[in-house]
């Protein structure tokens, strides 16, 4: 195995945000076999980011450490217990394209997630989910490399601190984790999650009876709700949503939705509720408005894009404008979504 040595990359067509990033150092990953070059290699330097599908980061001009692209590819079927059927996809893989290959086998589980942009392994990351699923509740384990300790982790999926948009990979375990594998359970007997709002208006499901709607579908659906309402990356750089859905608790939420009866909120757990961000900022005037060169979209105001040529810079000006009114307005305090990677902002 060759020594593994970092280069120069420039990285505007790695995050689909496309914003004008540079790396010093930059290696890209693609055997498990070349991790513990890697893990010699990230000791050179301050800091090291793990880089998937660049869906869900916000980058500067210059990112500061090692850049660390995950490649590792590969799906198959591992085994099955009594209630499902257990898939192993590497790190590199395409999510949507995971989602299509289950689907195409008749595996039901994931389609709610269907084109979801990024890897498989930025999957578990912040726990992707949409449409009235979890990526943490198919999850069984993700099997990870230490980088600092430079060795093969396998973390249980109970152990893997997942919550709303979060896991222990995403919190303190920025740059020290690798992810390289999951495997997923994938339900024997089946059943849609078809509850959200958006697909039971969608009309290819809704004069279905519930017992012949396929995984097939739903995935069908769910493409569909998604073209109809979210930005394409590859058309207009986004990273999806730019802000997570703020927790409030009830007593705040009851007097908020005094004052605006037709508020979106949803009870969780312990007295609290979670509220649509997309509607605050709707609210504030955001959606379809631009600072500079980066916008609200126009049909999705959580999502923030890039009309071309933004930098980090806008994107941070504009965070902190939609910040400021959406706490002026409804003293709600929103929190960013995407990862912020080491470097001067
Ligand atoms: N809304 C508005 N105006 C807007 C946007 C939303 O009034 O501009 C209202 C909608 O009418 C709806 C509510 O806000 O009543 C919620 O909107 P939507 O159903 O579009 O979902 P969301 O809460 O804005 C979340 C996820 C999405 C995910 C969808 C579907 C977060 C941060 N976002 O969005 O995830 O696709 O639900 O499950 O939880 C992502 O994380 O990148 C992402 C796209």
């Amino acid at each position: 195995m060759p020594v593994l040595a970092a280069a120069p990359q420039d990285l505007r067509a790695l995050n689909t945000l496309g914003l004008p990033a540079r790396a010093a150092a930059f290696v890209a990953v693609d055997a498990l076999a070349q991790l513990p070059g890697v893990s010699r290699l990230a000791r050179q330097y301050a800091s090291a980011l793990v880089l998937g599908g660049g869906s869900n980061l916000v980058l500067p001009d210059e990112v500061d450490g090692l850049v660390i692209a995950a490649r590792l590819p590969g799906v198959r079927r591992v085994g099955e217990t009594d209630d499902a059927v257990l898939v192993e996809a590497a790190a590199g893989e395409s999510w949507h394209g995971l989602v299509q290959w289950c689907v195409a086998q008749g595996l039901g589980g994931l389609e709610n997630l269907a084109l979801i942009p990024g890897t498989v392994g930025a999957a578990p990351v912040q726990n992707i989910g949409a449409y009235g699923l979890e990526v943490a509740e198919r999850l069984v384990q993700v099997h990870a490399w230490d980088l600092a300790a430079a060795q093969a982790v396998v973390w249980p999926a109970g152990e893997c601190g997942f919550a709303y948009r979060d896991s222990r990979f995403k919190q303190a375990g920025q740059g020290r984790w690798l992810i390289t594998s999951v495997v997923l359970a994938l339900p024997k007997a089946w059943a849609p999650r078809m509850e959200y709002p958006d697909l039971q208006r969608h009309a290819g499901l809704q004069d279905k009876p519930a017992a012949q709607v396929r995984p097939q579908d739903i995935f069908d659906a769910v493409c569909a709700v998604r073209r109809a309402k979210l930005p394409d990356p590859a058309v207009l750089g986004n990273a999806g949503s730019f802000f997570k859905n703020p927790v409030v608790a009830d007593a705040q939420a009851d007097a908020l939705q005094q004052r605006f009866p037709e508020m979106p909120r949803y009870r969780v757990a312990d007295g609290q509720s979670k509220l649509a961000a997309g509607w605050l900022i709707d609210r504030c005037g955001w959606k379809g408005r631009a600072l500079g060169p980066v916008a609200m979209h126009e049909r999705q105001a959580l999502v923030m894009v890039n009309r071309g040529g933004a930098s980090a810079a806008d994107v941070l000006r504009l965070e902190a404008a939609v910040r400021a009114d959406v706490l002026a307005g409804f003293g709600v305090s929103l929190e960013r979504e995407p990862i912020l990677a080491p470097g001067r902002y």
